[in-house]
């Protein structure tokens, strides 16, 4: 059964980026297919931590410019830190959202786009 877990918080740079990033990694250690969404849509920073630029952002999607398949990074690869024989059953799928101010500025409608998928 899929589940899906949110990490939320008021208030700012109380660790929620941090623990959901370790979270995601242990989950998928653990045997689980994870896809960890970066949906901090005004201020997103899970690109900082994974320092990865994707070919497509979670907001490609959004704007129907994107399938969803195209704007998930398997990341399974850095779990694998020691590079095991033990194989990893689990995997690591990654959405990022685009931290640039147009972007954020269309997600306010700025842009006039159908915002349905928001
Ligand atoms: N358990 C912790 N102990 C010490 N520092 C931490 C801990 N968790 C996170 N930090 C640090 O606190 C800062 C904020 O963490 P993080 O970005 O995860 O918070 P956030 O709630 O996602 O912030 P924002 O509201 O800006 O999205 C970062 O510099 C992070 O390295
Ligand atoms: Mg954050």
């Amino acid at each position: 059964m899929t589940k899906c877990i949110a990490f939320h918080s008021y208030k700012g740079g109380t660790g929620k980026t941090t623990i959901a990033s370790n979270f995601a990694v242990l989950l998928a250690k653990k045997g689980y297919r994870v896809f960890l969404m970066d949906l901090d849509v005004y201020a997103p920073s899970l690109q900082a931590y994974f320092e990865k630029e994707p070919r497509k952002w979670i907001n490609d999607f959004f704007w129907s410019n994107a399938h969803i398949d195209d704007v998930l990074v398997d990341l399974t690869h850095i779990i694998d830190e020691n590079n095991s024989s033990s194989p990893i059953n689990g995997k690591l799928y990654v959405s990022f959202c685009n931290p640039k101010k147009e972007e954020i500025y269309k997600l306010d409608g700025g842009g006039k786009q159908d915002n349905s998928k928001i």
